[in-house]
């Protein structure tokens, strides 16, 4: 088992091994006293892992209560984070008491809004069972909903008292969500975790996870430490993001926000080199590693459509929006431009041949 610190405002520590979640009633006994505990999931995840983890924080002596949601990106609204309140009232949980998230990063971001604004702050747990939670959305604090206007423009800043991360689970995820959490750890060897993508080049899907998500985590927590609020370098961490929310909401959210953000990152990529910004070989690199692992490197859209759909994205300053581009594999860049310059960007990055 390996821990890393993530030393925000209210530091905590993520642990990370295989076979961890029937240790998890007894891993946050060891952090506070024994209390009623909401276990929010989704229904996929209740079935593969509710039990064993509800009787883990039993024999812990907790009191586990089953908050069950249907599975998907639609659960993360706020009609669903209403209703996960009203049930955090009806089961009586205090301040004192606690949430878990048990799943992926719909959940986390759900119980997390819920946590951070149930009687104005309760303490929450990170389970992360897909790949993309555990070395994104659990570390770091941010919690959302979604808005009928974009993606996560709700949210709140609220740091989880630990994170509990067993890679057994990514067994059992779709060999799709496997492939979307896998697009945010090429994202970590874009920015800067040396190594990443010539191991997800070399293994693919069958790359020995428990090696893979602690440097991730470790990155993350590191820039989290710096710039917990996202002022300035942690927006480092949106590679990709501008153009994948746009390509996931063109879909009706129907592509996962891996594949979306493995095509941002494919098409600002190639843009940079063509513009002079990034090294020559880069895209390539880069398309290597998104082939092996089954992502997609191209837009099912076209350039308009996905130019107009990313201009919603919250990160828009006014007329001006910042994209985060590749220098090389392991370094990007902000690079300001005004909204009349995105389009060309994008066409410039579609465009085939070298
Ligand atoms: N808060 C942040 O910092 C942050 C960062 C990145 C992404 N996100 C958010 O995370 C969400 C995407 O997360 P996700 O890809 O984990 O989606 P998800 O939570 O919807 O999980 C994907 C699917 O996998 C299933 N699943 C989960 N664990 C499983 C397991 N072990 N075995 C089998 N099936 C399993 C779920 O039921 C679901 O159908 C998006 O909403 C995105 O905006 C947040
Ligand atoms: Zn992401």
């Amino acid at each position: 088992m390996k821990s890393i610190k993530v030393a925000a405002t209210h530091p905590y520590q993520a642990w990370i091994g295989t076979g961890l979640l029937d240790r998890v009633g007894e891993m946050t006994a060891a952090l506070r006293s024994p209390c009623p505990v909401a276990l929010v999931m989704d229904e996929t995840v209740a079935e593969l892992y509710g039990e064993l983890v509800a009787s883990s924080f039993a024999k812990a002596g907790f009191r586990p209560h089953m908050y069950r949601f249907p599975p998907g990106e639609g659960s993360k609204s706020f009609e669903l984070l209403s209703h996960l309140l009203e049930f955090l009232a009806q089961k009586g949980l205090g301040r004192g008491d606690l949430v878990a998230a048990l799943g992926g990063g719909v959940t986390g971001d759900l119980a997390g809004f819920a946590a951070s604004v149930y009687q104005r702050g309760t303490a929450y747990i990170q389970i992360p069972t897909t790949l993309l939670a555990a070395v994104d959305s659990s570390v770091g604090g941010k919690t959302a909903v979604n808005l009928p206007s974009g993606k996560n423009l709700a949210g709140t800043f609220w740091q989880p008292e630990a994170v509990f991360c067993d890679c057994a689970t990514f067994a059992t995820l779709p060999r799709q969500e496997l492939a979307s959490g896998a697009a945010e750890c090429v994202k970590y060897g874009m920015l800067g975790v040396s190594g990443l993508l010539e191991t997800l080049t070399r293994d693919g899907l069958a790359a020995s996870w428990m090696d893979i998500v602690p440097p991730c985590v470790a990155y993350k927590a590191e820039i989290v430490r710096v710039d917990e609020r996202e002022n300035g370098l942690r927006r480092m961490l949106n590679l990709g993001h501008t153009l994948g929310h746009g390509v996931e909401k063109l879909s009706g959210f129907t592509v996962r926000h891996g594949e979306g953000v493995a095509v941002g990152m494919a098409i600002l990529t190639r843009a940079a080199e063509r513009m002079g910004f990034c090294e020559a070989g880069t895209f390539r690199f880069l398309q290597r590693a998104l082939d092996a692992l089954g992502l997609p490197s191209t837009s099912p859209f076209s350039a308009e459509a996905l130019a107009d759909a990313s201009l919603g994205d919250k990160k828009r300053q006014g007329d001006h929006i910042t994209l985060i581009l590749p220098r090389n594999v392991g370094s990007c860049g902000l690079y300001p431009i005004s909204i009349t310059e995105l389009l060309p960007i994008i066409r410039l990055g579609m465009e085939e041949g070298s």
